[in-house]
């Protein structure tokens, strides 16, 4: 390869990224210099959740989150803050629901602005909100909703903008790819924010993608012009282009035109200011453990070996 993902992201202004899982970078040395030459945009793909960050009331468990901060800020990354407030990795003292309402704001407040305070010279974005709607395009019944009401958005990105003014606020959210009923509603919530004056500035679109089943480009790129229409800015959060069963030169070339097509979209859409992958090699994916049967869907391979997906990012 003649550049690196990280010179190419650079380079075109929309910088690439990966999710970094801390065990892995405690470990592996090949792990650590992968995402150092290839990505400049880190997120941690566990570390920063309420459950382990925030493991019991006014408990604080900084270590992985620190570690890959540290790491980040020593070798020159920005990162994404994934994420405050989310219903799947909560802590069991919110999980169990039981919590009255005064005290989860309280706590929620209290969580949110301990976690970005700390991280705000190297946190420039933030998925304050992650999957609040369903997938049937209502909002999701959550611990959040049933016991906090609507408001908690609203309540969310405001202490998160008070704790850190410059960074830059997202709702993220799965499936929300295209043009389709979900996106529809995403795009209507954060409207309603808008014009109450939340302090929310963009859409993080997760990306968990088939290589095998594109997504229809047409309506992708109908989504992100939308989204620009509203003055937003949008990431890829989370992508990954899975391969069914074993990888062969075909769904290889398949995962790159996708990922090229993708990029491209964002690229041209003018507002997208980051591209960031699930993880940086299938080694360490979390796609085998998730979708029985699929693998492969990151741009470099077990041995750290750009694959097709990678390279065409980087022609
Ligand atoms: C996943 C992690 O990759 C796994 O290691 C963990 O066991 C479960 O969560 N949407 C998100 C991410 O917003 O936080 C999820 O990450 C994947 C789906």
């Amino acid at each position: 390869m003649t550049r690196s993902l990280r010179e190419a992201g650079e380079a075109a202004g929309m910088p690439i990224g990966a999710a970094v899982a801390a065990k892995a970078l405690k470990a592996d040395a090949g792990y650590r210099n992968l995402l150092n030459r290839e990505f400049s945009l880190l997120t941690c793909e566990n570390a920063m959740k309420m459950g382990p960050i925030h493991p019991a009331p006014g408990r604080y468990d900084f270590r992985d989150a620190d570690l890959i901060a540290d790491f980040a800020r020593s070798h020159g990354h920005r990162m994404r803050g994934h994420t405050l407030v989310w219903h799947n990795q909560c802590p069991k003292w919110v999980d169990h629901g039981k919590l009255p309402a005064k005290q989860l704001a309280k706590a929620l407040d209290a969580h949110i602005r301990t976690v970005v305070a700390r991280y705000r010279d190297v946190v420039s974005c933030w998925d304050v909100v992650n999957e609040a709607i369903g997938d049937d395009a209502k909002p999701r019944p959550t611990v959040w909703s049933r016991t906090l009401g609507a408001g908690y958005l609203g309540r969310a990105f405001k202490t998160a903008h008070e704790a850190d003014p410059k960074a830059v606020l997202f709702y993220n959210d799965y499936n929300i790819e295209e043009v389709n009923p979900k996106s529809t509603a995403t795009i209507r919530m954060v409207e309603g924010m808008l014009r109450s004056g939340i302090p929310v500035h963009g859409i993080g679109i997760q990306g968990h993608l088939m290589a095998d089943r594109p997504p229809d480009w047409k309506k992708v790129k109908a989504n992100f012009r939308r989204i620009g229409e509203l003055g937003l800015v949008m990431q890829i959060t989370e992508l990954d282009f899975r391969i069914k069963g074993r990888p062969t030169a075909q769904s290889l070339r398949r995962q790159a035109d996708a990922t090229r097509r993708l990029a491209d979209l964002c690229l041209e859409s003018g507002h997208c200011t980051g591209f960031v992958w699930w993880g940086a090699t299938d080694k360490y994916s979390w796609v085998p453990g998730f979708f029985r049967g699929y693998g492969h869907a990151l741009p470099f391979d077990r041995s750290f070996r750009p694959k097709p997906a990678a390279r065409v990012l980087t022609a």
